[in-house]
């Protein structure tokens, strides 16, 4: 095969964050909005890049340099993909890459994890080579992390698997959880997460104060555990409280903003049976869970205080060849 075309969902972080990179779980929920990668076998010895979404337009480069000197960031997360995966699976022959997405790289769906699956899987499929989820994710969480440095993989989860994990960091559990429909709002804060920057705050923040940081990642991973419970009986009422405490642990760690607070306060008094941030914090989107009837008042609610609502839905199917 000399084409494949493949597509991953986007993810939203329920809850869990940043305790899951010290090792407690977290539960994550892919969305109908994907990334969809094209790749072509070529006659040269190069990787070509066509991601006009993140300004990248026919980078070029040969195999055997892949992952050294400068790399524009747009082009970072697929010259990394293809880097590990031909480290693996030695393969003749180059690439040319395609990447599109339904959604922006700025508002924290998830678009580089997203992407590093499907360069993956592509790759396998037009080599011919047969692996496994789970070798897929090895890979794919591998180049994640040397570029980041640090991360749970629940991104990579959410993107390979789909549906809605109950996860551990390094893939260690990945339980798919028979949920559908949640009812989830979410709000756009305009502004783009620092990843990178609040892992690292929240790191020095665990060696300052170890004692206070583990107390609270204990109590996240108490309510994740009650959460997974809930979700499944569709108790959604007690899932919403939930979150609330979650975000409560949240702030106590220095990752909420104020904007999130406000979109997260107009949800509430709108409605909501709670809301919270979704993934780092400091930006990207908060989610809250509503009942049908209070959802129009609550998406209002969240523009009026500033927030772009973006409809999704849940649960949807991870990394597909689509042709
Ligand atoms: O900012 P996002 O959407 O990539 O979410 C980060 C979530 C963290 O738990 C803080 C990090 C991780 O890799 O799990």
């Amino acid at each position: 095969m000399n084409i494949s075309t493949v597509s991953a969902p986007g993810k939203l972080m329920l809850l869990g964050e940043h305790a899951v990179v010290y090792g407690r779980p977290c539960i994550v929920t892919a969305i109908d909005q994907r990334i969809h990668v094209e790749i072509e076998r070529t006659e040269n010895t190069t990787l070509v890049i066509e991601a006009p979404d993140v300004d990248i337009a026919g980078y070029e480069k040969s195999i055997e340099t892949l992952g050294s000197g400068n790399i524009p960031k747009g082009a970072m997360f697929v010259e990394y993909a293809v880097q590990k995966f031909y480290a693996k699976y030695p393969c003749v022959g180059g690439v040319r890459v395609s990447v599109s997405s339904a959604f922006s790289s700025q508002i924290g769906f998830g678009s580089s994890s997203a992407s590093t699956v499907c360069v993956i899987r592509a790759l396998a499929e037009i080599y011919g080579k047969k692996l496994l989820a789970k070798q897929i994710f090895a890979i794919a969480h591998q180049a994640v992390l040397e570029i980041q440095g640090s991360g749970s993989g629940f991104d990579v989860a959410a993107a390979l698997y789909g549906g809605t994990l109950y996860f551990v960091a390094g893939g260690k559990t990945v339980e798919p959880l028979k949920v559908s429909n949640i009812p989830l709002v979410v709000g756009y804060t305009g502004v783009k997460a620092d990843t990178s920057g609040l892992l690292g705050e929240v790191a020095k923040k665990m060696k300052e104060q170890p004692e206070k940081v583990t107390r609270i990642y204990d109590a996240i991973a108490k309510l994740v555990n009650d959460a997974k419970t809930k979700m499944i009986e569709g108790d959604w009422e007690r899932v919403g409280k939930l979150m609330d405490f979650n975000q409560d642990y949240l702030r106590d760690l220095g990752v909420s903003s104020q904007k999130l607070e406000s979109l997260i306060v107009a949800a509430k008094q709108a409605g909501a049976w709670g809301a919270k941030l979704s993934g780092a914090g400091g930006g990207d989107c908060m989610i809250a869970l509503a009942a049908d009837d209070k959802r129009k008042a609550i998406e209002s609610a969240i523009e009026s205080a500033g927030g772009q609502v973006i409809h999704i839905s849940s649960s949807s199917q991870g990394v597909r060849v689509d042709a």
